[in-house]
């Protein structure tokens, strides 16, 4: 094959054959193929699409790049993957959660990049915490605990770590096709057979339509069907932060607090909605996760996969040098708290990196401490900014300020306005 000739093949609109497709994914991962070549590709595959035959067998190309774990376990193993939002701190308590339920969950997890965090990123609060761990730990911990959340390795599908960081610069990153397989070929080489997708919508996700989120999940699911993954995807709304708290350690202390029966509502009600998911697939539906986690029993299991990575589940969080508190400027009712700026604005006080080696301050973040529908009187705090670098707080305010908004007319409250509508 002629790299040009699989570039001209999309370009003009034609399907891929399997033959093209695995020789060009090899090659490029090999370095045969130039980054301009597969910049093009890629930009031919966003204009013109690939068909589910296509998309299945690219998956399988970036899968067969590197390795596949093969993670051994006597419970039944099944993973979650969410396409990433603001606040989504889900996989702290859920992990735990399924695991007391009686399955295992490997979380093979990534650092933040942009304006949406990354869950080793918010665990690495915790003193002691280690990302890192080898197949072997990784087993051994699933059997004796029943949940990791670890760094996912370089060797899993290599291409697709080069093809994203391409994509990341060459406007690229927006295709259906192009992100089902890269999030799909790292999820089947960790080895699990049952998968739940919790595919966001809104401001603050990749997807900002209901359409694009709805295209999105079938063709994750098609993918998975196609490689003998059970998998199932719900569509959840990413318009407001998830939870109150936004950032590292904060997102952390949350998590604790829905593991020991409290929390907020949200946070709560999606983790227990995965939960039933996933223990659907792993043939464990009889469990109930909400009786579970009001127990407490999954906040022992959250300490003991903790503890199993060097990190002290009890040892105090790391505090902000810096915190700044936004008050009401009028009362009324809030009406709009938008995921995107408030990602944005924990981002720039210190919680996320823009570049890919950048370090993140543990402590910095922004807890809301006001929800949408909710009314507020003149003076009454809003939100708390966390940060080690006080010199931020001038620069997100606007951020900030243009991520929400308050009606100071007179309306029902939010309860009735839900029912009646
Ligand atoms: N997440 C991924 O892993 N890959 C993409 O392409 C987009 C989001």
């Amino acid at each position: 094959f002629a790299a040009v000739d699989v570039i001209r093949t999309k370009r003009d609109g034609a399907a891929l054959s399997d033959e093209q497709i695995r020789w060009v994914v090899d090659a490029y991962t090999r370095g045969v193929v130039a980054d301009e070549q597969m910049a093009a590709l890629a930009m031919a595959i966003l204009l013109r699409g690939m068909d589910r035959a296509e998309i299945a067998c690219w998956t399988g190309a970036m899968i067969d790049s590197g390795e596949r774990l093969s993670l051994r376990c006597s419970r039944p193993l099944v993973d979650k993957h969410s396409t990433g939002g603001v606040g989504d701190k889900i996989t702290l308590p859920l992990a735990p959660l399924v695991a007391t339920c009686g399955a295992a969950v490997p979380q093979l997890s990534g650092r933040g990049l942009g304006h949406t965090g990354g869950t080793l990123d918010k665990l690495e609060a915790i003193p002691g915490w280690r990302a890192e761990l080898s197949a072997d730990e990784i087993s051994r911990q699933l059997e004796d605990v029943g949940a990791v959340v670890c760094a996912t390795t370089p060797t899993l599908a290599p291409a697709d770590r080069k093809l994203y960081a391409l994509r990341d610069v060459t406007a690229t990153v927006d295709s259906v096709p192009l992100i089902a397989s890269s999030i799909m070929s790292k999820k089947i080489a960790e080895g699990v057979d049952r998968l739940v997708l919790d595919v966001k919508t809104g401001s603050g996700a990749f997807m900002k339509t209901r359409e694009q989120a709805r295209e999105l999940a079938t063709t994750l699911v098609e993918i998975g069907a196609a490689h003998g993954v059970a998998t199932t995807a719900v569509l959840t709304a990413m318009d407001t932060p998830l939870g109150s708290a936004v950032g590292n350690a904060v997102e952390v202390a949350e998590a604790v607090d829905v593991l020991r029966g409290g929390g907020p509502a949200d946070v709560v009600e999606l983790t227990v909605a995965l939960a039933r998911e996933m223990l659907a697939l792993a043939g464990l539906s009889d469990v109930d996760p909400a009786r579970v986690l009001a127990s407490g029993q999954a906040y022992e299991t959250w300490c003991r996969m903790i503890r199993a990575q060097g990190g002290d589940p009890e040892a105090a969080l790391p505090e902000p040098a810096h915190v700044h508190v936004v008050e009401a400027s009028e009362a009324g009712t809030m009406t709009r708290l938008d995921a995107y700026g408030v990602g944005v604005v924990a981002w720039r006080l210190g919680a996320g990196r823009a570049r890919k080696d950048d370090p993140v301050q543990p402590a910095a973040g922004v807890r809301c401490l006001v929800k949408p529908g909710q009314r507020v009187e003149v003076g009454q705090p809003l939100f708390e900014l966390h940060t080690d670098t006080p010199e931020a707080v001038a620069a997100v305010l606007p951020t900030l300020r243009a991520a929400y908004d308050i009606d100071g007319h007179e309306t029902a409250p939010a309860a009735l306005q839900a029912r009646g509508g």
